[in-house]
């Protein structure tokens, strides 16, 4: 299994410090997530129905015709290399890891692409994926490349997978739909801007027959009655999204300038999080460790990802700390 931001426990007990005084940024989780309403009774004891309204919250949401529902976004990653015979699929290097682990696991032939060069592999692929913006660099695609390397590939019987799970506060940017198109799967999830880390459900959009064929591989109920229902009222919630993409913006922004006053600033980031390479990235996330702030260390780039303090006492916290980091002295 690959090791991933969250893993508080496993920092409290590296460290020492009990669960409850660590402030954790390893994650890209809003920590200002969507307010969650008791649910009903009846959502625990009956079984899942699709005709609850979620599927079509959800296409009203993404501007999707297809939409399928998963236990988040993660299940349909490892489940979409089972549909395709040995592949040949391109992917950034630096990116969520899960993909390239998954293809791998699956006999798929992964090839490590960088920005620059998925042009010039892309006639040697049957699936490129791309996640948008990109976890953790925050790369990001202009549409109409994104468009002209789906028909590139689809002629061929090949597929675009755009994994968006950062890109609710930029919608614009969305190939949600277009995903009526063969060969071009979006996956989405509620884990991210919605904040709904707990709950575990994401979609994929994608054209009917692939749809179904993903569908009978997760089999029936692949989302549990309670999140059905949480995730159906935090997708039909408009002026909550408006508003929180807003702040999102502003925080996002203040994260940037806080980082900036102790290097030369983040080389990259969405809304939720910042990215900054450093020399001493282990050395300085251990630092942060022991003053009980928990944040995600990449090995290569040597890089730490910072995701966004939650209240007003805790971006002091995290200021204070950053000060104390000799490095940064
Ligand atoms: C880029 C990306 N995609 C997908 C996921 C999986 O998210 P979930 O299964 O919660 O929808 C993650 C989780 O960190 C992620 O970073």
């Amino acid at each position: 299994m690959l090791e991933h931001g969250g893993n508080l426990r496993q920092a409290a007990e590296q460290y020492g410090i009990p669960l409850d005084q660590w402030l954790d940024l390893s994650t890209g989780i809003n920590p200002d997530g969507w307010p969650v309403p008791m649910v009903s009774p009846a959502s625990w004891l009956h079984l899942p129905q699709e005709n609850d309204g979620l599927e079509e919250a959800a296409r009203d949401y993404y501007q999707a015709s297809h939409v399928l529902p998963v236990a988040g976004s993660q299940v349909a990653i490892q489940a979409l290399p089972l549909l395709r015979p040995a592949t040949t699929v391109g992917m950034l290097s630096l990116a969520y890891a899960e993909h390239a682990y998954n293809w791998s696991r699956q006999g798929h032939t992964v090839l490590s692409l960088s920005v620059d060069n998925i042009e010039q592999y892309l006639p040697e692929l049957d699936v490129l994926l791309l996640i948008h913006p990109n976890n953790p660099t925050g790369q990001t695609y202009r549409v109409e490349h994104l468009l002209d390397w789906h028909q590139q590939l689809s002629k061929r019987g090949g597929w675009l997978i755009v994994d968006e799970a950062f890109m609710d506060s930029t919608p614009q940017w969305s190939l949600a739909a277009y995903t009526d198109r063969p060969g071009l799967i979006v996956l989405r999830s509620l884990g991210k801007f919605f904040g709904l880390a707990g709950a575990r459900c994401g979609f994929v959009l994608a054209e009917p027959v692939l749809r179904a064929r993903l569908k009978e591989v997760l089999g029936p109920w692949a989302v549990s009655g309670p999140t059905r229902e949480v995730a159906r009222l935090a997708l039909s919630d408009a002026p909550w999204q408006v508003s929180t993409r807003q702040k999102l913006i502003v925080q996002a922004e203040r994260l940037k300038q806080l980082l900036s006053c102790y290097s030369s600033g983040p080389d990259g980031g969405t809304s939720l999080f910042q990215w900054q390479q450093h020399s001493e990235a282990r050395v300085i996330c251990d630092a942060l460790a022991r003053q009980g702030i928990w944040v995600r260390y990449f090995e290569y780039p040597a890089s730490l990802r910072f995701g966004l303090p939650g209240t007003e006492g805790q971006w002091h916290v995290l200021q204070q700390a950053l000060q104390r980091v000799e490095i940064f002295a």
